[in-house]
């Protein structure tokens, strides 16, 4: 009976400190532990409600999604839900925010992003989430807890115990669209739908899998609680740690208002919105404006200019890439999508040809994604079947093509043009190796002329076998040859970024360089390694063991070390650790952990770790049967310490 009390207590401290650990994370850009201690400290969790064999209400193992619902049910809103009055120039935006400004001349506005999701009003009375619906006709909506509760970033507990109704929008973030639609699977035409989609799914395991978030805007209905102005409900809802939208502008000129809604940049967005909302700051303003049945005559929305189009397809290119994927690229009629003429959009593969149901000549929808290409969304004629046929040869080399998973390849990836000017290009761009005065007219040339094929023989290219090639004249041959030799010393990331291993860009791998520090670490990384860097999915894991696995790909990278390139490894990045700034050499053996552990702790704490011992080694831990590292460290003068010594540094 004890023990099943003291389970059930432990159990309510988890909840309580996971709860807390996820605010930090979702609130704040400073998370207060590592994933993996949240990890442990779940874990616990789900191990004790399973021998317990009860879930308590608030606990985030219910986030993953419970079982199916047959049916929502309806919900009463305890406050009707308005909808928001519409402008749609900004010359009218003017009007409205005049007009109230005759009225109310000190008032100040605020404007916000019109988030483009589904509205949820959420309901929490004693501190707990005890309902969360969607808006319906306003004053009845349906019951969607489970589904909403497998958004990770609105708690299921909050500080204030009061009765209390918070409206915002579930949405769900484009970068979040974008993986979902490069993973397989049903392809989601938007992130409005997506999100609105999953929220009204019975299953809150699917919902669980899209990832949403969701941003709160307004309280509407509260016990015991007045607020003077948003400014101060923004800060109520900070406080109780409910997730809102960090771009709030407060604005007393209205030309001043409308200049910052002309600079906003959508594309340059992770999140959708399809307007801004304006809205009065002051509780009393609001109240002497009121409200007309629909809506509060105290805020408006600006909508923005159609982001989606019609048009025709009028051809579609395969487009060979440098790992040799041929792409679909529909060339289109050219039509306006908010100001900018577009011609051109990306169709992934052949299966997305086939699901968007496309084909030349076919009427499509379009709309402007976070890309710059723009994305189809599908066919008007919803009955339409797609009559393209996949490509049978290389358009370029007219090689043998084979296909793997969705995507479709030339095989000839020795001697196919497009794809090695493309590799090699990429190879001496600005972020991988930046070798100058490299452009494709360049590696197309010393592909025809002196017959390269591979990254490897730029560093074997000799200035004599430039000299008298079209466009190559004594000093421009010289210039490449040394920026070809000055690219031998580069950063790590640059390094992994120019191999062109699938689906790794730059992003990534600068990530990887921070996480692993040496090529070999990352060549020699697990799945389980891999995964455990921030934004790689199992697809990036996969692409790199695949690329590394690769013999041919092997012989190259042995190659270029052989002919003199080298990676420069990566410090570790955390200023302030012990050993920041510091070479160390591990040798011998130690007690408490293994030689690669201790390393990583070094590099952990600031520091590099190294295997020979130089004149630049600062310090020599010496674990036991230690052999010449030891001597070298002692006649160069080095400092010395043993694993006590180490311990005590690290803080064990
Ligand atoms: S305020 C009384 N603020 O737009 C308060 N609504 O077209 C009324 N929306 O139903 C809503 N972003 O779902 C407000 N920052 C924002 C919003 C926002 C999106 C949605 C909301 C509303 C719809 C009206």
């Amino acid at each position: 009976m004890d023990l099943f009390f003291n389970k059930k207590q432990r159990m309510q401290e988890l909840v309580e400190q996971l709860a807390e650990l996820a605010t930090a994370y979702y609130m704040t850009d400073e998370p207060l532990v590592s994933d993996a201690e949240y990890d442990l400290l779940y874990d616990e969790l789900v191990e004790l409600e399973k021998e317990v064999g009860e879930v308590l209400p608030s606990s985030p193992t219910r986030r993953v999604g419970a079982e199916p619902i047959k049916q929502f049910s309806q919900h009463t809103h305890i406050q009707r839900l308005y909808s928001l009055d519409k402008v749609n120039s900004l010359t009218e935006l003017e009007n409205w925010c005049n007009k109230i400004l005759a009225q109310f001349p000190d008032t100040e506005f605020s404007l916000e992003h019109k988030l483009d999701g589904l509205t949820i009003n959420l309901t929490y009375e004693d501190g707990k989430l005890i309902s969360a619906a969607t808006r319906g006709n306003g004053i009845v909506g349906e019951q969607i807890l489970t589904q909403v509760a497998t958004i990770k970033s609105v708690p299921l507990t909050i500080k204030f115990k009061g009765k209390i109704e918070i409206q915002g929008e579930g949405h769900m973030r484009l970068s979040v669209l974008e993986k979902l639609n490069q993973s397989g699977g049903e392809i989601l035409k938007n992130a409005r739908n997506a999100a609105a989609g999953a929220l009204r799914n019975l299953d809150p395991k699917v919902t669980a899998k899209r990832n949403l978030d969701m941003y709160c805007y307004n309280v509407g209905y509260v016990e015991g609680k007045d607020f003077e102005n948003q400014k101060q409900m923004l800060e109520f809802l900070k406080e109780n740690s409910l997730p809102t939208d960090s771009y709030t502008k407060y604005y007393t000129s209205v030309s001043e208002l409308t200049s910052e809604i002309e600079k906003i940049n959508r594309s340059e967005m992770d999140i959708l919105i399809d307007g801004m909302v304006v809205k009065v700051c002051s509780y009393k303003t609001r109240a002497a404006l009121g409200y007309t049945d629909r809506f509060p005559k105290w805020a408006v929305a600006y909508k923005f200019p159609a982001e989606e189009a019609i048009t025709t397809i009028e051809k579609i290119n395969w487009q060979v890439g440098r790992t040799g994927k041929l792409t679909p690229l529909a060339i289109l009629a050219p039509v306006n999508l908010a100001g900018a003429t577009i011609s051109r959009a990306t169709l992934n593969n052949y299966d997305d040809i086939l699901r968007k149901r496309v084909s030349v000549g076919s009427r499509v929808f379009i709309r402007r994604s976070n890309d710059v290409i723009p994305e189809i969304l599908g066919n008007v004629d919803e009955n339409a079947k797609s009559t393209e046929v996949m490509p049978t040869k290389c358009p370029e080399c007219f090689s043998h093509i084979e296909q793997r998973g969705v995507h479709i390849f030339c095989t000839n990836s020795l001697s196919c043009k497009v794809q090695i000017v493309s590799r090699l290009t990429h190879f001496a761009s600005r972020n991988a190796m930046n070798i100058e005065m490299f452009a494709d007219k360049t590696a197309a040339m010393l592909i025809e002329q002196l017959n390269i094929t591979s990254i490897p023989q730029l560093y074997e290219l000799k200035e004599e076998q430039l000299i008298g090639l079209p466009l190559f004249g004594v000093k421009k041959a010289s210039s490449l040859i040394s920026s070809i030799e000055n690219s031998k010393d580069c950063s790590l990331a640059s390094f992994l970024y120019g191999l062109g291993i699938p689906n790794v860009g730059i992003k990534t791998a600068k990530d990887l360089a921070a996480k692993f520090f040496s090529f070999e670490n990352v060549k020699n990384a697990s799945a389980e390694q891999l995964l455990s860097v921030n934004d790689i999915g199992e697809i990036i894991a996969n692409s790199i063991i695949e690329f590394f696995a690769d013999e041919r790909i092997a012989k190259d990278i042995d190659k270029l070390f052989a002919l003199g390139v080298s990676p420069r490894e990566e410090k570790a990045k955390e200023s302030g650790g012990v050993f920041s700034g510091m070479t160390v050499v591990v040798t011998g053996k130690l007690e408490s952990m293994t030689r690669p552990e201790a390393e990583e702790k070094i590099a952990e704490l600031g520091g590099a770790a190294t295997s020979s011992v130089s004149k630049k080694t600062d310090l020599l831990v010496c674990g036991t049967d230690a052999g010449s590292k030891l001597t070298k460290a002692q006649s160069l003068g080095i400092r010395v310490i043993d694993e006590s010594e180490f311990l005590e540094m690290i803080g064990r």
